[in-house]
């Protein structure tokens, strides 16, 4: 959690999130990469995972010019081994995570009954078991430290239904759900479960093309939301932001 008036024993401002470890799924592109940048330029390490491992150090190169350490690892976040191994590896390398983003997922549209099973699974195990299988494991460290975020990344489609949205909309409505369970089972803990349901953002989303329109919603939007959350007085929590653009694309 921040610490908004500490100093660096120079007298200087030290920044808000330094000391503290952020670990950004699917940090590789898009709204994760926008996450992970904000996170880092706010003082805290930074962890990226993703299964593209050209796409890792390049988001990683960036992440290096702000200064902060670093750390990359493939990982795909469907798999549990994979999991309890990125974050065994990001601890070893940063120390306990303090902030997870669960950002990783995928968009599959279609009509529900022109769906296969491995369609389903691979949505839902995609973006929503990545929720459950990274919040387990970094969730024991935090409870015994007594604070920590985790900020999990729905969408407006999971508070809202459209025709070819079953799938991505059943695995987001359960992000919201999920979170909003934990968030019970672990404020007592000092821990912090939040979500944030973004509108269209231009990203290359599921291999589409990004929205050319000024007006549409951009990766830095969905991050500053990220920032408001941990930057939160730490007394109270941003429970769920709903992240619009202001004027219709
Ligand atoms: N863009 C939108 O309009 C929009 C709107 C609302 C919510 N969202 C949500 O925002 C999140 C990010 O979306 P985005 O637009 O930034 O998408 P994106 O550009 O496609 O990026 C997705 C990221 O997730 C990673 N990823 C996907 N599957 C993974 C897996 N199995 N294991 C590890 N990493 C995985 C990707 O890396 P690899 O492919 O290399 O693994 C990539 O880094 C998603 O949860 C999405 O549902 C997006």
């Amino acid at each position: 959690m921040a610490s908004i008036s500490a100093t660096n024993g120079r007298g200087q401002e030290k920044a808000p999130l330094s000391g503290g470890v952020a670990l950004v799924t699917g940090g590789s592109r898009g709204i994760g990469r926008a996450i992970a940048n904000r996170l880092a330029s706010l003082g805290a390490s930074v962890a990226i995972c993703g299964r593209d491992r050209a796409a890792l150090q390049d988001a990683a190169e960036g992440l290096a010019k702000t200064g902060a350490r670093v750390h990359t690892q493939p990982a795909d976040v469907t798999r549990a081994a994979d999991v309890a191994k990125l974050v065994a590896k990001t601890e070893a390398a940063l120390g306990p995570v303090t902030i997870l983003v669960n950002n990783a997922g995928m968009g599959l549209f279609g009509p529900a009954h022109e769906k296969s099973e491995a369609d389903w699974d691979r949505v839902h195990n995609t973006n929503l078991k990545s929720v459950f299988l990274l919040s387990r494991a970094v969730a024991p460290s935090m409870i015994r430290r007594g604070s920590g975020d985790i900020i999990n990344i729905s969408s407006l489609a999971g508070r809202n239904t459209f025709a070819g949205g079953g799938l991505y909309c059943a695995s987001k409505w359960g992000v919201i759900g999920l979170s909003g369970c934990m968030a019970e089972d672990l404020r007592e803990y000092g821990i912090r479960v939040s979500v944030i349901c973004p509108g269209s953002v231009s990203t290359e989303f599921s291999g589409r093309a990004p929205k050319d329109s000024p007006k549409a919603l951009r990766p830095e939007d969905v991050a500053h939301a990220v920032e408001a959350i941990v930057m939160q007085s730490p007394r109270s929590f941003l429970s769920e932001i709903h992240v619009r653009p202001l004027r219709k694309p």
